[in-house]
């Protein structure tokens, strides 16, 4: 069965997953929801304070006031900026528990009425030597919201990712394009949009300029003005797009 909420999962690091999964909380709470986050798998140069190993979580934290477990919120940390398997490989208490996490969603899942679910990386990121971030994705299958940075190369990665979701049963509601650096294209962006979302079958839901200060908050705001995001959340029936 569908989960209820969404896995945000990205075409890379550094694309604004962490920034458009807390818009997305917080536009559902705006709505009257109770939400749940989860940073399932996250690594960092080092650890972000004494109350927050990620900081990732921190902003997850920061804007939906969540009062779940952390170690629920949180299962797996390493402070090796890297993939968790290869994390793993360096220091074996950097060992990754897929079931555990699966677990740590389902007591969350089972708190709230829609989770939001950050990835790591990309959606293939290694998270022991035979499993990546796909398949623990497939295992709580919630449909999946694709964000991606809105530069060149970014329809190769797009369509990459949402073929390794499709491949994975997972279902794809929707695809972010995150112009988080202004990338000044020649190319219409219409084009852009047209072109992603005939080859792929997905839609584009939005496409998010680059932003100032309290950038979580104001990318909620974009979001509730956007007619195709606003349609999947007030149902949440996503049944995703198939090939
Ligand atoms: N639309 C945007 N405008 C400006 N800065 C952004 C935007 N989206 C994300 N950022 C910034 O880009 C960086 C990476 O975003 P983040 O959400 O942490 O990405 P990810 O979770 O994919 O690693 C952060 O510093 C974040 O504040
Ligand atoms: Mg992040």
């Amino acid at each position: 069965m569908q989960g209820k909420g969404f896995f945000i999962t990205g075409t890379d690091t550094c694309v604004g997953k962490t920034t458009i999964a807390a818009a997305i909380a917080l536009n559902l709470k705006r709505k009257g929801l109770d939400i749940g986050i989860m940073k399932p798998f996250a690594t960092a140069s080092k650890k972000y304070n004494s109350k927050y190993k990620s900081a990732d979580v921190a902003m997850l934290l920061d804007i939906t006031k969540v009062k779940d477990k952390y170690n629920n919120i949180n299962p797996f940390f390493s402070s090796l900026p890297t993939a968790p398997y290869t994390a793993s490989l360096i220091k074996k208490s950097d060992k990754v528990d897929i079931a555990g996490a699966v677990r740590s969603y389902t007591k969350l899942a089972s708190a709230h009425d829609q989770m939001i679910v950050e990835g790591i990386g990309g959606i293939m990121v290694p998270l022991t030597r035979t499993k990546s971030l796909v398949d623990f994705a497939k295992a709580i299958n919630l449909p999946v919201i694709i964000v991606a940075r809105f530069q060149l190369g970014m329809i190769n990665h797009i369509l990459l990712t949402v073929r390794a979701c499709l491949d994975y049963g997972l279902s794809v509601t929707g695809i972010i394009l995150n112009d988080l650096t202004s990338w000044n294209d020649p190319v219409k962006k219409e084009m852009i949009v047209e072109t992603i979302e005939k080859t792929s079958r997905v839609s584009v839901l939005s496409i998010i300029p680059f932003i100032e200060n309290r950038i979580p908050e104001k990318v909620a705001g974009i979001l509730e003005r956007c007619p195709r995001f606003m349609s999947l959340e007030s149902s949440n029936l996503c049944p995703g797009q198939k090939y």
